[in-house]
């Protein structure tokens, strides 16, 4: 079976390492076989552990394996003539600094993490995996979606022209790459649907870590909008650095009160949403020991495998005899929502994010009925044939 895979996000410095690094360690305290990798490239995990770990996958106790991708790195293996090719082409226009600058988007690399998720697939019980801050890896993973078809098109169109016009390189006044960019970059678009697809279904979970702060709050409903619009099941909320009953100190009076109006906001805001919180440790945590005592703060008694939260980001179904798609999507208003119908693809617009969704077959002749936003759930009703365009 393939392995149950728990992701890490939120913003910088709440505590993703840490939550990852304790939810692997008691996953192997309970038998499973665990991987937690890491696709920062701060690489704090072994900091976390404190024990080196590095590019190589490593035995760190029994049951528990570790690896820090080295994305960028990995990047150019995978990726390196169709990077060498954009490059070139910018640097037509920009000079080679700027356009290398350019082709750092943030992000991109750490996608190549995600690919790497499914060459251990088969392999674990459970991976772990702890992201960068940047909250752009999951982001990553709506580009080929949202090149869709247009893409591959695209791909064998140039690939064709480029064989044309590849002797008139000179009077075309920009470099034409060999065909073999286009086979890799064609390779690369597939296998970013592969890591989509397996990141979106249904033994992967993503769990966000955020702490009682007014700006942490913000940034996890709008991480929560994209997770559900792209179809990426939230489980949990983890909730880090709450300030214990023990402290007494007047000094932190305001601070607990404030947490505390944070923690009925969060609670509000997330629910149905599993929430669980840690505390706010006496020291940072750093080492088995603590991670120990983390784990248990955060899970109790529970298997921390547990899907906490089961309900789907977005479902299809049929209702009344018509079709209708329905998604998640707390946060949101109506007015930030905008809905085209193109052929067989329907793209939902939430403010600037957008989601490509191509249609299942039996929706794909028939005419968006009705959109309605109630109780955080879009949902859009099909009806009837859709009419056929006029030669
Ligand atoms: N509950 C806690 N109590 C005390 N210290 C904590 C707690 N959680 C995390 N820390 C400490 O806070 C610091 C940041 O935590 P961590 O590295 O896990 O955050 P992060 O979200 O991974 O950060 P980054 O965004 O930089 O990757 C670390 O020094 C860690 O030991
Ligand atoms: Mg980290």
């Amino acid at each position: 079976m393939p392995a149950r895979v728990i992701i890490f996000t939120g913003k910088g410095g709440t505590g993703k390492t840490t939550s990852a690094a304790a939810t692997a360690l008691l996953c192997a305290r309970k038998g499973y076989k665990t991987l937690v990798m890491s696709s920062d490239p701060a690489h704090s995990l072994a900091d976390s552990f404190d024990m080196p770990i590095g590019g190589e996958v490593k035995k760190l106790m029994d049951n528990l394996w570790g690896v820090e991708i080295d994305a960028h790195t990995e990047m150019h293996k995978e990726w390196g003539t169709a990077i060498a090719y954009a490059r070139q082409l910018l640097s037509v226009q920009y000079d080679d600094a700027l356009a290398g600058e350019i082709m750092a988007i943030p992000g991109i690399d750490e996608v190549f993490t995600l690919l790497k998720i499914k060459k251990f697939i088969n392999d674990y019980d459970v991976i772990i995996l702890d992201t960068a801050p940047t909250g752009h890896t999951l982001r990553m993973l709506a580009l080929p979606e949202a090149v869709g078809g247009a893409g591959q098109k695209l791909i064998g169109l140039e690939k064709k022209v480029t064989k044309v016009l590849k002797p008139f390189e000179d009077m075309v006044g920009v470099p034409l790459p060999e065909s073999s960019t286009f086979d890799e970059t064609e390779k690369l678009y597939v296998r970013l649907m592969e890591a989509k697809n397996l990141l979106a279904g249904k033994n992967t979970t993503v769990r966000i870590v955020l702490n009682p702060e007014i700006m942490c709050i913000r940034e996890t409903e709008r991480a929560m909008t994209f997770m559900n619009l792209f179809g990426f099941h939230v489980d949990s909320v983890i909730l880090n650095k709450v300030l214990p009953k023990e402290v007494k100190d007047p000094y932190f009076d305001k601070w607990k009160k404030l947490q505390k109006k944070y923690m009925k906001e969060v609670e509000l805001s997330f629910k149905p949403l599993s929430i669980m919180s840690i505390p706010l440790m006496e020291t940072e945590v750093v080492g088995t020991k603590l991670l120990g005592d983390v784990a248990r703060e955060l899970y109790g008694k529970k298997d921390p495998t547990t899907i906490f939260t089961s309900e789907k980001p977005f479902d299809i179904g049929k209702r009344k005899g018509k079709f209708y798609i329905r998604i998640k999507l707390p946060f949101t208003k109506k007015e930030d929502i905008d809905i085209e119908a193109a052929d067989d693809r329907l793209i939902i617009k939430v403010g600037w994010y957008k989601r490509v969704l191509t249609l299942p077959a039996v929706v794909v002749r028939q005419s968006v009925k009705k959109a309605e936003l109630k109780n955080g759930y879009l949902t859009i009703v099909f009806e009837g044939k859709k009419k056929e365009k006029k030669k």
